[in-house]
């Protein structure tokens, strides 16, 4: 070496070594990246120039390979942010071999050790989510052997994985009939590990069994035992934007200029999923008042649900800040939300098999600004004009900036819905707490069933001040929450909800007007939710 490596006068690198990462750390540099355009070369560039008394090109013998293929691959420890909210987990990475058996481990722990341990179940997902964001397939234990991560236990299971293919716990696990049975019983709407268990208890083996036995008057387990093998039949992404499509339809008579984003795994780009997530907003705050019980009515009106219940908001200030632990199967929040069970004509799945997979949702994430641009334009149109009690908001929405009116809470928003109002709550409650709403007996429903498939929908409505928080949350990956509320609450000082962003250093609530906001507000680099998928 003759020359700095920094200097711009350098174009060639001349090495012994047989691969370009190790010598850009030879050179003090992180990786061959950094070495930017410079040629890396075996001596043999070299010799051939003396020989021809020359540069030569660069021919592909000549050329030492860079970092990727190496046979020696540099510690990836380094490179580890520790949160998986501050790493890339696409939907589709290099080490499924590992973080399957990985979260067959994680499965295994929730289920046997329930809410007394989960930081078992944890300790398994994280090591997992790791592995998940490495850009390259894990070829040796050492590269990971410092990663904070990825525990004793992981390790063994990852290195057996290495030597043989396969590791003899997991598959141990796999051919485990009460681990069968409780996969089983657990994928019932309505059952979690510690009724499964009782079910186990008696002697049940099967979705027979449950049925047959099963006395509960929970309307879940009673909808969701008739209609078992359709919820466990994955919801593909046509049935996905064909739910999204008919509730906006019903949204846009009930609740004009709303805004609806589909969230969940289809959110992160999953092409299946096991319910179907949607966020609804209205730009104008009060708006959302009644409105979940006007959407249910109109339509159960079109004979388009089966069964579920609404559930009012529990949402106060407080809660921001308080101290709440965090539920290990998932964030449960305080938004207005309706669970329940809609039907999906059978010709739209049927269909998706067909259909343009990149159709629509790699337009997800622009789809949400699309709709909050237009529906801004909607709400402008209609009857907002009034300068009375408005309030004008500028509001970022990704690159648009856009402007609502904000209407405080003086119109209709108030009385003259709220005496209906009562009626439809009452009705919704009691169709939600009876066990066979009106909509009839689950068995007799599954008896008569049509053309349709019964699937899984969760609605939720949130306040638009706390929509882009909602939107995070709700997009989630469930670990990638996680980690976000674990690294707000220990490196920042804040506490991260889906309802919003308080930090405790100013005292003060930090809101946001995109979804990019909510990052910025944490100081984190934004990932884009097919980045989520940890
Ligand atoms: P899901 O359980 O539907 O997960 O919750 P998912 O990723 O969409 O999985 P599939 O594809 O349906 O199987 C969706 C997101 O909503 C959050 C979860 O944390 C998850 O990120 N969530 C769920 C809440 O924020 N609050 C809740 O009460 C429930
Ligand atoms: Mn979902």
């Amino acid at each position: 070496m003759f020359s700095s490596v920094q200097s711009s006068s350098v174009t060639h690198i001349v090495t012994e070594f047989d691969n370009a990462d190790a010598v850009a750390r030879k050179l003090g540099l992180e990786s061959a990246r950094c070495l930017n355009q410079r040629q890396v070369v075996k001596l043999q560039w070299f010799a051939d120039c003396i020989r021809a008394g020359c540069i030569v090109p660069v021919d592909e013998h000549h050329k030492v390979k860079s970092g990727e293929n190496n046979q020696v691959a540099p510690p990836v420890s380094a490179r580890i942010p520790d949160y998986a909210c501050q790493r890339h987990t696409p939907l589709q990475h290099h080490n499924t071999k590992f973080t399957d058996a990985l979260e067959i481990l994680e499965k295994y722990a929730d289920l046997r050790y329930d809410d007394q341990d989960y930081s078992r179940a944890l300790a398994f997902r994280r090591a997992s989510c790791v592995l998940k964001s490495l850009s390259r397939p894990l070829s040796r234990l050492s590269e990971i052997q410092n990663v904070t991560h990825i525990g004793s236990h992981s390790q063994k299971v990852i290195q057996e994985i290495l030597e043989d293919g396969t590791s003899e716990e997991v598959e141990k696990i796999c051919a485990d009939p009460w681990f069968q049975k409780m996969k089983l019983f657990t994928a019932i709407f309505g059952i979690g590990p510690a009724r499964a268990k009782e079910f186990i208890a008696k002697g049940w083996s099967s979705i027979q069994e449950v049925r047959d036995g099963c006395t509960s008057s929970d309307w879940r387990i009673q909808w969701g035992l008739a209609f078992h093998e359709d919820l466990t039949t994955p919801v593909t992404r046509a049935e996905a934007d064909y739910i999204l499509g008919v509730v906006r339809r019903h949204v846009d008579r009930v609740l004009p200029g709303a805004v609806m984003e589909l969230t969940g795994g289809f959110r992160r780009g999953k092409q299946t999923g096991h319910d179907v997530d949607i966020l609804i907003m209205h730009p104008l705050e009060n708006k959302i008042i009644g409105a979940l019980p006007r959407l249910l009515q109109s339509l159960q009106s079109h004979d388009i649900v089966l069964c579920g219940r609404h559930e009012r908001s529990t949402y106060h200030e407080e809660l921001l800040t308080q101290n709440t632990k965090l539920s290990p199967r998932g964030q449960l929040d305080h938004f207005e939300k309706w669970i329940g069970i809609i039907k999906v004509p059978n010709k739209i799945r049927i269909k998706n098999d067909q259909s343009d997979k990149t159709s629509s949702h790699q337009l997800g994430n622009n789809k949400c600004n699309t709709d909050m641009k237009e529906n801004k334009d909607k709400c402008e149109n209609r009857n907002f004009q009034s300068d009375k009690n408005t309030d004008s908001c500028k509001r970022d929405v990704g690159n648009e900036s856009v402007l609502y009116q904000r209407q405080e809470d003086t119109l209709d928003s108030g009385s003259a819905i709220s005496d209906s109002l009562e009626d439809v709550w009452e009705s919704l409650d009691k169709a939600s707490s009876s066990s066979s709403p009106s909509h009839g007996n689950p068995r007799e429903v599954k008896a008569s069933q049509g053309d349709w498939i019964a699937r899984r929908v969760d609605l939720i409505i949130s306040p638009f001040s706390q929509f882009f928080y909602a939107l995070v949350g709700w997009t989630g990956s469930k670990q990638f929450n996680r980690d976000a509320r674990t690294y707000a609450e220990r490196e920042m000082n804040m506490k991260l909800s889906s309802h919003g962003l308080y930090d405790f250093n100013q005292g003060k609530q930090l809101v946001a007007s995109s979804e990019r906001e909510v990052f910025d507000n944490l100081k984190l680099p934004y990932f884009e939710p097919q980045d989520r998928n940890c």
